[in-house]
């Protein structure tokens, strides 16, 4: 909960439309770019991206595939990576969990949050990152190999409510970053079927008002067998304000 009595989807409400007429500018240009690619007939934002990293990156340094990953989406197409700024959050939960992490990923899209939290992992540490797109798992499978942090991240493709089934682990750390309509129920299977391990964190970005409302908030800050916070942000690579919450699990 943010200041005062105010709750912060409240606060997200009030927010929507001056968030969404920000972003008007920002919207404007993709559309631009997008129109540009397409009469140019250039390669998907995916396929491009990973086609500079090759060129700007030194293989084996995942730092420098993640800054040349920033560089394309400034400078070039817009990439929905979780960004430097938000990806912090991701870094102060697995210093603190431990090289050791299990990690579950909803949404990998180029590998760029993969690849972030990978290379505070040990061997004996994991991700699990599932995409809907087969492209976008090819894609960061590949990014990963570049960044030399392939044998920590196994990518499956197929819808995360699906592929959730045939999971049988316990993670420390979930990151939700897909679609944002499916937090909830996704978080809710996530639950059902006893994947959290004691104390894990659950962080779900881009809970900001450019988003939209979305019920995930409210579930899961009136949860008591959770404690969250909502840390303030920015939309990646913009000035648009965005959010992320981190909701810490209780236990058993
Ligand atoms: C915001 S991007 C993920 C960004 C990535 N986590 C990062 O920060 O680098 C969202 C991704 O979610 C994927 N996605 C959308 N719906 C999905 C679903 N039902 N199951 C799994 N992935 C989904 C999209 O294909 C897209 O690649």
């Amino acid at each position: 909960m943010g200041q005062g009595s105010v709750s912060d989807s409240e606060r997200i409400r009030s927010r929507l439309w001056r968030t969404r007429l920000q972003a008007l500018p920002f919207a404007l240009r993709e559309l631009g770019r997008y129109v540009r690619a397409s009469v140019l007939r250039e390669p998907d934002r995916r396929e491009a991206a990973l086609a500079f990293a090759r060129r700007h990156a030194e293989p084996g340094n995942p730092d420098a595939v993640l800054a040349a990953l920033d560089r394309f989406a400034r400078e070039d197409r817009f990439l929905m990576n979780v960004g430097p700024e938000k990806g912090e959050i991701l870094e102060d939960e697995l210093r603190r969990i431990g090289p050791q992490a299990r990690v579950l990923e909803l949404g990998s899209f180029v590998g760029y949050s993969a690849i972030l939290m990978a290379r505070l992992l040990s061997d004996r540490g994991r991700i699990v990152s599932i995409d809907v797109s087969p492209e976008s798992s090819e894609v960061s499978r590949a990014m990963a190999e570049l960044a030399g942090v392939g044998k920590r991240v196994e990518f499956l493709t197929g819808s995360a409510n699906e592929r959730l089934d045939s999971i049988d682990e316990r993670f420390d750390l979930v990151f939700l970053d897909h679609w944002k309509d499916l937090y909830k129920p996704d978080a809710e299977k996530i639950l059902a079927r006893g994947l959290l391990a004691e104390g894990a964190v659950v962080v779900a970005d881009n809970l900001g008002p450019m988003f939209g409302e979305n019920p995930y908030l409210d579930w899961m800050q009136a949860r008591s067998d959770f404690e969250s916070r909502y840390v303030e942000g920015h939309v990646e690579y913009q000035e648009i304000e965005d959010g992320a919450l981190v909701s810490r699990w209780r236990g058993r």
